[in-house]
């Protein structure tokens, strides 16, 4: 049931999106037993959507009663409308996808309690500073928490969520009994427990998670031994949390020295923002990446390469990104394949583009509103699995990421603009 509310709340956020734009508003979610008002009526769910600063138009009325294919009633202050009854209309919302990611993400309140009022994190950014994060005492740690953090959780936490969501991979994770994780460069584990949340709302059976967590900085690894030791309190979860303290040269130099500690039986290897503060030592770091630790994935694992958008000496990291990638699939043919962005699982086997790709995301919590942070990434598999998994999907998106100026930018190979659709979203 909490579930299928989180579904909806998520639902409810993008719908509200597309009809009220930017407006400050207040949705609620209840289920039956939550809702007393309305008790007597047969529904499963009571969707609210108040509008804080503004009028509630009708023609917003009439668009959003069009949208959703039901009657949306009017109080005062509110617009509200009910699901029911055993899933089915939740079923159908779901399938009302925006074309975009919910992006719009609010760091929980449990994670954010503890990060500011436990830890004592503070927020303060410092762009220049936080470039390079492998010789940061405790006090710059807490900085990095308190302000870095929450943009790698909001991340990849939106977009694990999306991809879980998907049928196919649902039931794979949904038969599991243990999900193997790695996390390379995982600092304080941000981006960790962005996917390991985005897990926990969407696979209802309650699996055992293993991790493993590689970083150069005990430090922060001695962070995210914290944050993850609460999550599993607050979910009652079994988490076993294998820490390895390595700092290295090169990625070889990082394999060289680790590999002992893994097995190929990752559910999800994931790597956020590390590549670009290593890249000066070796330039083919993300290819050299996948060629070493792609072969830790299980048959139905994914790999999650995530870094900033900036440009270091005369490379830009999207562009770098993008190339390697290319280069390692081209190479592993028949292995190996894109799954996000969408257009990038189409055309990797012979894109050779200079390709700088990005997506940006938004993130709240109780020191920043409104956070908003662009990252550049791509999601591989097992081609056989990614495969099964684009061969349900109708759509391959072509809006690829945005310039300077907003403007949204397309694949080189789709860039008819009269469809647009996000190649983030599955
Ligand atoms: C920007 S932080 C990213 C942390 C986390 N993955 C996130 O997204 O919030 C980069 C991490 O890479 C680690 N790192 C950078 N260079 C390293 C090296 N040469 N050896 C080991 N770890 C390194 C740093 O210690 C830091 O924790």
């Amino acid at each position: 049931m909490r579930n299928e509310k989180q579904i909806l709340e998520n639902n409810v956020k993008e719908i509200s999106k597309i009809i009220f734009g930017d407006s400050e508003l207040h949705i609620s979610v209840f289920s039956k037993e939550e809702s007393i008002e309305y008790s007597e009526s047969q529904f499963d769910f009571l969707c609210e959507i108040e509008l804080l600063e503004k009028k509630i138009e009708q023609e917003q009325i009439g668009k959003l009663s069009k949208f959703l294919n039901k009657e949306v009633q009017q109080t005062s202050r509110k617009i509200f409308w009910f699901v029911g009854a055993n899933g089915r209309t939740i079923k159908s919302i779901k399938k009302l996808k925006s074309k975009e990611l919910q992006k719009d993400i609010t760091l929980p309140k449990f994670i954010d309690d503890y990060i500011f009022n436990k830890l004592n994190a503070s927020f303060a950014p410092n762009f220049k500073k936080f470039n390079k994060n492998l010789n940061h005492k405790k006090g710059d740690v807490l900085i990095y928490i308190g302000t870095y953090f929450p943009r790698s959780f909001a991340e990849t936490y939106s977009i694990f969520n999306n991809i879980i969501q998907n049928e196919i991979i649902e039931k794979s994770y949904q038969e599991q009994e243990e999900i193997n994780i790695l996390d390379i460069g995982s600092g304080t584990g941000g981006n960790l427990s962005g996917l390991l949340l985005s897990l926990i709302e969407n696979i209802s059976k309650k699996a055992n998670f293993n991790i493993v967590a590689v970083d150069g900085n005990k430090e922060a690894l001695k962070f995210l031994e914290k944050i993850v030791f609460h999550i599993q309190l607050k979910y009652n979860l079994n988490i076993s949390l294998n820490c390895h303290y390595v700092a290295f040269e090169t990625i070889t130099d990082l394999y060289e020295n680790s590999k002992q500690f893994f097995e190929p039986n990752f559910d999800f290897i994931i790597s956020s923002k590390m590549i670009n503060e290593i890249i000066t030592k070796d330039r083919d770091s993300y290819f050299n990446f996948y060629n070493h630790f792609a072969k830790y994935l299980n048959n139905e694992g994914l790999l999650l390469m995530l870094d900033v958008t900036k440009k270091i000496e005369v490379d830009y990291m999207p562009i770098l990104l993008n190339k390697q990638t290319n280069r390692f699939i081209q190479e592993n043919k028949g292995t190996y394949k894109t799954l996000i962005p969408t257009s990038c699982a189409k055309f990797d086997s012979i894109c050779k583009q200079d390709c700088f790709s990005n997506n940006h995301f938004v993130v709240t919590h109780s020191k920043k509103k409104n956070d908003r942070t662009k990252v550049t990434y791509r999601i591989i598999g097992k081609s056989k699995f990614v495969n099964l998994i684009l061969s349900k999907i109708d759509n391959i998106g072509n809006v690829i990421g945005w310039d300077n100026i907003g403007n949204q930018k397309y694949c080189y190979f789709i860039s008819s603009t009269s469809n647009t659709q996000s190649a983030y979203k599955i």
